[in-house]
């Protein structure tokens, strides 16, 4: 069995999550999300809508994910590597050649896939706080790129 292991927050659920999971899971047979918790995105200066229960009773709902695991620290993957039998770390490119992941590679293979154009959990909150009511009616924008990969 080919194991897969990914990172992230994972905070409001969007289509670029889903497509990474995808992908990632079409790598091998079983995936495993390490979804960082709120103690651990406080040491990096991030604050999550979700909290760490139900970022992750989202991700156990979605068909690719087999098991998610606390990621509490940077310094854990060796031992998630190990532990966890995996053969191959994912990430998305954002984090290509990255020293918090290259690192890996004398442990099992990393692979980075692309990102989704257009959606992040930042860009959705950044366009929540732009909108502006007409009529009384909130106006959300709808990314076009993220419309397009709809398709
Ligand atoms: N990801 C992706 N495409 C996107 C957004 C995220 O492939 N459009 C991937 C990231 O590269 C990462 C995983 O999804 O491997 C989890 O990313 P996360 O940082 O939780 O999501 P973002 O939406 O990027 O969140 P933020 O804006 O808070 O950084």
């Amino acid at each position: 069995m080919k194991r897969i292991l990914t990172y992230g927050t994972f905070d409001l659920l969007h289509y670029g999550h889903i497509r990474l999971l995808q992908r990632a899971k079409a790598l091998g047979d079983y995936l495993i999300v390490a979804l960082s918790t709120e103690e651990f995105n406080e040491q990096k200066g991030k604050k999550t809508y979700h909290n760490y229960e139900t970022r992750k009773k989202m991700l156990e709902a979605i068909r690719y994910v087999d098991l998610v695991i606390p990621e509490e620290n940077w310094e854990q993957k060796v031992n998630d590597v190990k532990k966890y039998e995996v053969d191959v770390v994912v990430m998305g490119s954002d984090w290509a050649g990255s020293d918090k992941f290259e690192y890996l590679r004398d442990y099992c293979d990393v692979v980075y896939l692309d990102r989704t154009e257009g959606i992040s959990t930042t860009k959705i909150k950044e366009d929540l706080k732009l909108q502006t009511p007409v009529n009384g009616v909130d106006q959300i924008p709808t990314p076009k790129t993220y419309k397009k990969t709809l398709k």
